[in-house]
Parts: structure tokens; sequence; C-alpha cells
């Protein structure tokens, strides 16, 4: 049932990673994920393990009305993965262009995966603002804006803050409270990484959800084509993407409680001492 989304004001910044890296962490917490991949650089799929080769997706079909059940893969990682699907640069914009034209594209699929109360949906978005992120937040339980513990990341907290980033007005104030961040690639061995981190925590407070180590294991893990907490279950990052997908679990809803068992047909005639 709920819609978590991925997204940042900057490019770069590791949103695929830990896109990748909590769909696994969440699902090893015992939920039902499906990973949705809304940004046209279809990279979703390669942490997941599938092959290179292979173009199918969903977003990239959009416009044909396709019916998301049927584009769904299972990867090699165990996850259920929308995939964008090959695009090149004329379709990624019609792509964008039919969303905002229409943003029942979309809207209506995604209300649809959200009927399901036992799924958790996860999306990765592209880099800033973006049309599927103008359809998607007003829906998602949670936005989660990645940032670096850098001087050019730290710097968009205020646009972040303001509201500017997922849009203001009525639209900035219904998801001012949906939307956290986690601080991604902390490095302990630099002083400036963790002069950001730190004053980026002092200053958000709980707001921040999370933070991961800059972690080599998280890049390897992209070349083997796994999730880092499959890659590398050891690693810091694994054990950082592991706490971050605590942190969110406990801002959605809870899962759905298995449905109650049918009642038994009772065998013998009910209140034999009344006459019929
Ligand atoms: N915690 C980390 N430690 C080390 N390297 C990382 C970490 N997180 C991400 N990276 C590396 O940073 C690079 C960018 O990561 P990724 O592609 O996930 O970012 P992105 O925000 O999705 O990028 P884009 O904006 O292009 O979609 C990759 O090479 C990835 O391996
Ligand atoms: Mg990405």
């Amino acid at each position: 049932m709920p819609l978590l989304c991925l997204s940042s004001p900057k490019g770069g910044v590791g949103k695929t990673s830990l896109a990748a890296g909590l769909a696994f962490a969440l699902q090893r917490a015992g939920r039902q994920v499906v990973a949705l991949d809304c940004d046209p650089q279809n990279a979703l799929r390669l942490h997941l393990g599938m092959p290179i080769f292979d173009g199918a997706g969903y977003i990239a079909q959009l416009q044909n009305r396709p019916d998301w059940r049927a584009c769904l893969r299972t990867t090699p990682a165990g996850i259920a993965l929308l995939p964008y699907g090959e695009t090149d640069m004329r379709g990624a914009l019609a792509t964008a262009s039919a969303i905002e034209r229409e943003p029942e594209l979309l809207a209506a699929p995604m209300r649809d995966m959200l009927a399901d109360p036992s799924l958790i949906v996860l999306a990765d978005t592209p880099p800033g603002a973006s049309a599927v992120l103008s359809v998607l937040a007003p829906q998602a339980s949670l936005v989660l804006a990645v940032l670096l513990a850098d001087a050019a990341s730290t710097a968009l907290i205020p646009d972040i803050e303001s509201g500017r980033f997922l849009g203001r007005g009525t639209m900035g104030s219904l998801l001012g409270p949906k939307l956290l961040i986690a601080l991604n690639q902390v490095d302990r061995a630099s002083r400036l990484s963790v002069a950001a981190a730190e004053g980026v925590a002092a200053h958000l407070g709980p707001r921040l959800a999370g933070a991961v180590a800059r972690d080599e294991a998280v890049a390897e893990a992209l070349a083997c084509q796994r999730p880092v907490g499959l890659h590398a279950p050891g690693s810091r990052a694994a054990g950082d993407i592991s706490d971050l997908a605590a942190a969110v679990l406990r801002e959605l809803p809870p899962p759905a409680p298995p449905p109650a068992p049918a009642p038994q047909p009772v065998s013998s005639p009910l209140f034999p001492w009344v006459r019929q």
C-alpha cells in the first residue's frame, strides 16, 4: 500500500544505489516490494541483476497504457521490478510530456498498485524536478530526498525546506511532513564530510532519516549487479542501508494484517431445539 519515492534535487547522489539497497533491505524485513524505475537511464534493473540487453520495461511504454502486472519482472536479486524500459532522448521526452499532459497515465496505475495492502512500491526518480515526481509525490507515504555530505548538497537544503523542490503552496504543505532526507557517501576519514554530516544532522533533527557511509562495496555491488545487502552483507554501507530501511518502516503504515480465516461451515443442524 505505501509508496516510497527516492528523489533528489541533485544528480549522482546515490538514489538508484539506495533504491536497490532499500528494496532489498525492506524485503529482508519481511515486506513485499515492487521497485518502480521512473528514470529513463533505466539503471535500477542493473542493480538487481537484469541482463544489460533486456530492454523491456513499463514507464517507457506508458503512452500505450500497458498493464503494470504484465510488465512486472522478478529479478535475479529476488525483487519484483517494473523497469523503465529501453528508450532514447526523444522517447524519454515524449513520455515525460505525455505524463505532464495526462497525469492519469501514471496516477491511475499507481492507485491500482497502492490498493494492494501487502505491497510497498519503491520508486526511483530522475534527478531534479520531473513529471513523474510531480505525479507520484502526492500519492507517496514518504518522499526520501538523498543528499551527499558535501557543500553542493547541503546548499540545497534550503530549497528542499522551502518547498521549492517539490512545490509550494498546498502541494508543499501537503508534502512537507512526508519529506525526509538521507545523507549518502558520508566519509568518516574526511573532515569536510564529517562536518557537513554533523551540521546537517543538527539542522534537520528527526527529518534526517539516516546516513550511509561512503563504501567501495556499493560500487562493487553494482559491478556484480547485486544490491549491496546481498553482495556484501557485512559492509558498512549494507548496515547503514538496513538502518535506513528500519527508519523508513517506522514512517510507513504497517502491513495489512493477514485476512481472517473464513468461518467453517457448520455440518450439524443449528439450534435443533427450535422447531423450524
Ligand atoms: N555509499 C556509497 N559509497 C560509495 N559509492 C557510492 C555510494 N552510493 C553511491 N555510490 C556511487 O555513486 C555513483 C552514483 O550513484 P547512483 O547512480 O546510485 O546515483 P543517482 O543519484 O541514482 O544518479 P542519477 O542522478 O544519475 O540517477 C555510482 O558510481 C555509485 O556506485
Ligand atoms: Mg539514478
